[in-house]
């Protein structure tokens, strides 16, 4: 029995969304996913999709992209990613209602995994606009922005915490937090989010979003005030999934 995750599937079987112009690694990824999916994880592993599962804007449009998570090994979890539309942040009991015993939504809620509850919510970050000297340097940055984005990272803190909430009243005092956006933006050393994991002492945080070579970078990856930070966004692993236990 193992635990694994991967990040943003970006499926598109509804909507004919094409994700190879990003890239040669995303050439047929859906294909790519199912093989190595396929491969790597047993029916009785237990595999968390980090978000951006679908490009479908409402729920018919991701059914195709839904069943094709359904068709693959283990048990899924799903988290919420900025580009799944179709998942309201209000409806996910529905949602768990409607797939209940073929995927879970991870969303003010919690999984269990042996011993220690899987928690988590979709996060948020600032991404810019950065004002960029020649050399590439950071010398500013849109700050009305820069403000937004702190308020939703208030919100997805109140989410998250109550994720862990609900476990730890549930008893469980070992964690495995998941994000789909990184922890901290290029900014910061610490953030909300850091800092909950560090409260709750999570054994490693694991988020995705990040895509590309440049990005790739963006937050924390390995070991940091002794929590494991595992970057699993798909492109980033080749859509293999990522080991977190076993
Ligand atoms: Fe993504
Ligand atoms: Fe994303």
């Amino acid at each position: 029995m193992a635990l694994y995750a991967l990040g943003d599937l970006h499926l598109g079987f509804q909507v004919n969304k094409s994700m190879d112009i990003f890239g040669k690694v995303w050439k047929h990824h859906e294909r790519k996913i199912e093989k190595f999916v396929t491969q790597i994880v047993k029916p009785e592993d237990t595999l968390v999709l980090t978000g951006d599962h679908s490009w479908g804007r409402k729920l018919p449009e991701c059914r195709e992209d839904l069943a094709f998570i359904e068709k693959l090994p283990g048990r899924k979890i799903l988290l919420r990613g900025n580009h799944d539309m179709f998942w309201d942040a209000k409806k996910t009991a529905r949602l768990n209602e409607e797939y209940r015993g073929r995927l879970f939504f991870l969303q003010n809620n919690y999984a269990v995994y042996k011993d220690y509850a899987l928690v988590g919510t979709k996060g948020f970050t600032f991404e810019g606009p950065f004002y960029l000297n020649r050399r590439g340097g950071i010398i500013g940055w849109d700050e009305e922005r820069e403000l937004q984005a702190r308020k939703l990272v208030e919100r997805e803190t109140l989410r998250l915490r109550e994720s862990f909430r609900q476990a730890e009243e549930a008893g469980y005092r070992k964690f495995i937090m998941f994000l789909h956006y990184p922890p901290t933006n290029i900014l910061e050393e610490t953030s909300p989010f850091t800092e909950i994991a560090q409260e709750y002492g999570a054994s490693a945080v694991v988020y995705s979003h990040c895509h590309g070579e440049n990005r790739f970078g963006d937050s924390i990856r390995g070991e940091f005030h002794g929590i494991q930070y595992m970057l699993v966004s798909g492109d980033y692993l080749n859509f293999h999934p990522a080991l977190v236990l076993d």
